[in-house]
C-alpha cells in the first residue's frame, strides 16, 4: 500500500496510559482458579436469581433456568487452515448476511456488486463492512420465539482497499462518504423458513445507522461546553457512530453499540496535543482512514471538540426504525469494547465495559433508577443517570469498584475535573486518579446466567507488559509479554452486580502446551487458543470464546500451526475447552447471538481475507480469501453465519 505508515485500525500498538497507578509489582503470586472461593459465592445460587428482578425481556426469552450445568456433546474440530467456516460433524453453517447485501428497506435494495462499484448512497442501505457484536431480538417485541426476530449488528471498520474500485486511489469525498456508510449498525429482520434462515426483504424494521445518522446526547456531558461544536452549538446532537465493536442487549429490548478505536478517525496536526487528546491516542495522522482530508469534521484543528463526541455507548431501539439513537455519556468515554447488561437483585441496571487498549481499565455503570419489567418506556432513560465505577484488582484476590464521581477522591476542579461532565468525557484520566488496575486489553464481558454476580472478561493480550519500562506483572495480569491473553473472573459481593466489592481469580491463561517459553504455555484444559476476545454465555450457561489473533500473527510466529481464528466453548464448572468453529483465511471470529431456544447460533466472520497490513491491495482483492462467494468472488466479504444442528437440537449439546 502507498501510505507512508501501516494502516492499523486497532490502535493498540501504542500505550497511552503513562500514569503512575500502583504497579502492584510487589505481588508475589499470580492467582489461578481459586475455585473454592468462587464456589462459596455460587452457593447463593439459583434462588437468589429467581428472587431478583430477572423476569426481564431478555431472560423471559431464554430457556428456563438450567439447574444442572450443561454438558458439551459435540466432537471438537481441529485447527482450521482452509478458506472456509468449519463446524463440528452434525452441524451446518450458512451465510445469511454479508457486506453489501441489501438491508431490506422497501424500494431501496441494491444488489452487491463484486467489483465494489456500489455507490455511497447504495452502501447506506446495504450491510456495512466488518461485522462485529450482534444481538437477537424475538419478534414481536417481548415475544420469546425462536423462528422470527431482528438481528442488530455492528460494522466495526472498513478495508478501503476492498471497499472502492481502485481502493484509495484517487481519494475522493465520495469514497469518504462510502466508507462512513459502511460503518455503524444494521438492523435486519430474519426468519426461519423451509429453506433455512433468511433475511426478510423488504422489512419495516430494516435500518442502517452510520457515521452521519443523528443521535441524541444524554447524561452528564449533554450540553457541556466540551461537547459543543459549530454545527451543534448546544452540544445536544451528534452525527453518527463509528468503530462499533462489541455490543450489549438490554432487558427492555434495546441494542447497545460501542465506539472503540474512534481516535483513529481524527487528525490534529497543529503540533500541539491536549492532555485529553494524548490520553486517548489522538495524533497528527490518525489510523489511515483519511476522512479528515475530505470531511473537516474529523480535522481537530477546525473542530477541536468533535473527538469528545465519540467514545461512547449508544442505545438503539431496533423495534422502532424512526427512533433516534442515544449516546449515553454517563457510561464514560473510553475505547469501548462492549457493554454487557444485567439487572442487580435490587432492580438497578448494571453495565460492564472494557476499555480495549494496553494497560487500560474495566468499568461498570450502575443505574440510579430501577428497571421496570412492566413499562418499557420507563427504562429508556435508565442509562442516563447512575454511577460509573472502575475496577481495582488487589493482590489478595479482593477487588473494589471505585466511583468516578465529581468531588470525590480527588476528582475536583483543582485536579482538572470541573464537573461530572469532564469526569465522564475524560473518564480514563479520572480512572488514573483513582488508582485503577492496568489490564492486558479488556475486551468482552460475560455474565454467567447460572451464577449470580459471576462475571468473566477477556484480556486479549499485551505484548508490552514488562517491556521497556512499561508496567510489569501484577496479580491480575500475571505474565510479561502476554502474547496469548487470559480470561479473568470476578464474583460480586453477595452475588449482587451492583456491589462495590468483589473477589476475583484467573479463569484461564491462554497459550499452547508446546510453546518454547513458559509464559506462552498457559493452563488450558482441552483445545488451545490465544487472544480471546468475543465472550458470551448462551442461554444454558455454556461460555463461548472467540479469538482475534491479529493478521500479523495468525498462524505465524508464536501462533504457528494454530491456524485461523476460532471459537471454543467451555462450561465453567468443568473448565474443559472444546473447539467448535474455525474461520476462513484472514478473518476474526466476533459477534455471537442465540435464539431463545438455543437451537440457532448467529456468528459473525469479520474481515475475511485481511492481510497483515489490514488493508487489501485493490489490484488483488482475493489474494488472501474468496470467502464467502468462492471462486467467482470479486472480493472477500464479512458475513453473518447461521449455525444449526442438523437434527434441530440445542447448539453445543
Ligand atoms: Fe474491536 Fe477490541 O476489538
Ligand atoms: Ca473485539
Ligand atoms: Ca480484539
Amino acid at each position: 500500500m502507498s501510505d507512508s505508515y501501516k494502516f492499523k485500525h486497532h490502535g493498540v500498538d501504542d500505550t497511552t496510559n503513562t500514569c503512575a497507578n500502583p504497579a502492584l509489582s510487589e505481588v508475589l503470586e499470580a492467582r489461578f482458579s481459586r475455585r473454592g472461593l468462587l464456589q462459596g459465592g455460587s452457593a447463593l445460587g439459583i434462588a437468589g436469581v429467581l428472587s431478583g428482578s430477572f423476569a426481564t425481556l431478555a431472560e423471559a426469552a431464554s430457556v428456563p433456568f438450567a439447574k444442572k450445568a450443561p454438558q458439551l456433546g459435540f466432537k471438537p474440530v481441529p485447527f482450521g487452515f482452509e478458506d472456509k467456516v468449519v463446524v463440528p460433524e452434525g452441524y451446518s453453517a450458512d451465510v445469511l448476511y454479508a457486506w453489501g447485501d441489501p438491508v431490506g428497506i422497501a424500494g431501496k435494495m441494491p444488489a452487491f456488486r463484486q467489483d465494489a462499484s456500489n455507490t455511497a448512497a447504495e452502501q447506506a442501505v446495504q450491510a456495512g463492512m466488518h461485522h462485529d457484536g450482534m444481538s437477537y431480538f424475538p419478534l414481536p417485541l417481548a415475544a420469546t420465539g425462536s423462528k422470527h426476530g431482528l438481528l442488530a449488528m455492528n460494522h466495526e471498520y472498513t478495508d478501503d482497499g476492498l471497499l472502492h474500485v481502485g481502493g484509495m486511489k484517487p481519494w475522493t469525498g465520495d469514497k469518504v462518504l462510502k466508507s462512513q456508510h459502511a460503518h455503524g449498525v444494521s438492523v435486519i429482520e430474519v426468519e426461519a423458513t423451509g429453506k433455512g434462515w433468511q433475511v426478510v426483504r423488504p422489512s419495516k424494521y430494516a435500518r442502517r445507522i452510520h457515521v452521519n445518522t443523528p443521535m441524541t446526547i444524554s447524561g452528564p456531558a449533554r450540553g457541556h461546553k466540551l461537547m459543543r461544536t459549530e454545527a451543534d452549538p448546544q452540544g445536544v446532537e451528534i452525527l453518527g457512530t463509528l468503530n462499533n465493536c462489541a455490543n450489549g442487549q438490554t432487558p427492555w429490548g434495546t441494542y447497545l453499540t460501542c465506539e472503540e478505536n474512534w481516535d483513529g478517525y481524527f487528525v490534529n496536526d497543529s503540533g500541539t496535543l491536549s492532555a485529553n487528546e494524548k490520553r486517548y491516542g489522538i495524533n497528527n495522522k490518525g489510523a489511515g482512514y483519511n476522512w479528515a482530508k475530505e470531511d473537516f469534521r474529523f480535522d481537530l484543528q477546525l473542530n477541536p471538540n468533535e473527538a469528545n463526541r465519540f467514545g461512547w455507548v449508544v442505545e438503539i431501539d431496533p423495534f422502532d426504525p424512526a427512533s433516534k439513537p442515544v449516546k449515553h455519556t454517563a457510561l464514560g468515554r473510553i475505547k469501548h469494547e462492549g457493554a454487557t447488561v444485567t439487572i442487580a437483585p435490587s432492580g438497578h441496571a448494571v453495565v460492564y465495559m472494557g476499555d480495549d487498549q494496553r494497560f487500560e481499565y474495566i468499568y461498570k455503570f450502575v443505574s440510579r433508577n430501577k428497571y421496570n419489567a412492566k413499562n418499557r418506556k420507563a427504562n429508556m432513560g435508565l442509562l442516563s443517570e447512575g454511577t460509573l465505577y472502575v475496577a481495582r484488582f488487589d493482590a489478595d484476590g479482593a477487588g473494589q469498584w471505585l466511583p468516578l464521581v465529581h468531588g470525590q477522591n480527588g476528582l475536583t476542579a483543582d485536579n482538572g475535573f470541573a464537573d461530572q461532565g469532564e469526569v465522564v468525557i475524560m473518564a480514563r484520566m479520572a480512572a488514573d486518579k483513582l488508582g485503577a488496575t492496568k489490564m492486558d486489553r479488556p475486551e468482552w464481558v460475560a455474565v454467567n446466567p447460572r451464577v449470580p454476580g459471576e462475571v468473566y472478561c477477556t484480556l486479549t493480550n499485551n505484548s508490552d507488559r514488562g517491556k521497556d519500562g512499561k508496567p510489569g506483572i501484577d496479580a491480575a495480569n500475571p505474565r510479561n509479554k502476554n502474547l496469548f491473553g487470559h480470561i479473568i473472573r470476578w464474583h460480586e459481593q453477595g452475588g449482587d452486580a451492583a456491589a462495590t466489592a468483589f473477589k476475583w481469580d484467573i479463569f484461564v491463561l491462554a497459550g499452547r502446551p508446546d510453546a518454547d517459553k513458559q509464559e506462552h504455555v498457559g493452563n488450558i484444559k482441552g483445545d488451545v487458543f490465544g487472544s480471546p476476545d468475543g465472550l458470551t454465555f448462551d442461554h444454558n450457561g455454556v461460555l463461548w470464546v472467540q479469538t482475534d489473533v491479529s493478521t500479523s500473527t495468525v498462524n505465524m510466529k508464536e501462533y504457528k500451526g494454530m491456524g485461523n481464528n476460532q471459537m471454543v466453548a467451555v462450561v465453567p464448572e468443568s473448565g474443559e475447552f472444546r473447539r467448535f468453529l474455525t474461520g476462513p483465511h484472514g478473518c476474526e471470529i466476533t459477534g455471537l447471538a442465540f435464539t431463545p431456544d438455543n437451537k440457532t447460533m448467529f456468528v459473525n466472520i469479520q474481515h475475511p481475507g485481511e492481510p497483515d497490513s489490514e488493508r487489501n491491495d485493490p489490484a488483488k482483492p482475493t489474494a488472501v480469501s474468496t470467502w464467502p462467494d468462492g471462486p467467482n468472488a470479486g472480493r472477500p466479504r464479512a458475513g453473518t453465519v447461521v449455525v444449526r444442528k442438523l437434527n434441530g437440537g440445542v447448539i453445543g449439546s
